[in-house]
């Protein structure tokens, strides 16, 4: 996709979000929203949602909201792309997949993700947001960028 086009329909998929949500509070009503109006948007997502941090099991993220195939239920924090995101929380950008150390397929049609912590406004980590797609190198800094914004604008104020 060119990256006019992507930047135009992050433009819109933010817009959407934002007049949405807007006075909603419950976490559990953004990620499903967000799930939704994302995969919606962008054929290239295969993939899309949310693992939670475990308010019973801090050192696992458990799976939340999503739009696509079965996703594993469980991933302790440290491990695969997900759990490396929730441990440095820093954004993982995954060319291929099968290379990534630790990598845990839920599906093996998965070739290329986005990872981006979500964190609150106390800034607490309280979820990653996962995206792959089918194809090898789908996301670049426009995804990062754009996906590190929507998930502040959403959940950190
Ligand atoms: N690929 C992820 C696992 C989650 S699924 O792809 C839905 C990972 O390695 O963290």
């Amino acid at each position: 996709m060119q990256a006019d086009q992507k930047k135009a329909l992050y433009e819109e998929a933010t817009k959407e979000l934002v007049s949405i949500t807007e006075g909603e509070t419950n976490v559990t009503a953004l990620m499903a929203t967000v799930s939704c109006i994302l995969s919606e948007k962008f054929d290239y997502y295969f993939w899309t949602g949310f693992y939670v941090v475990d308010p019973n099991k801090q050192n696992e993220l458990v799976v939340g909201p999503y739009q696509g195939t079965l996703g594993c239920l469980r991933i302790p924090i440290g491990r695969g792309v997900c759990g490396t995101a929730a441990s440095t929380l820093e954004t993982q950008l995954v060319a291929d997949v099968h290379v990534f150390p630790g990598h845990i397929a839920c599906d093996s049609r998965s070739n290329s993700e986005i990872v981006v912590p979500v964190v609150n406004a106390d800034g607490q980590l309280i979820a990653v947001l996962d995206v792959d797609s089918v194809e090898l190198n789908s996301f670049d800094e426009i995804d990062r960028v754009e996906l590190e914004t929507l998930m502040q604008r959403i959940f950190a104020q």
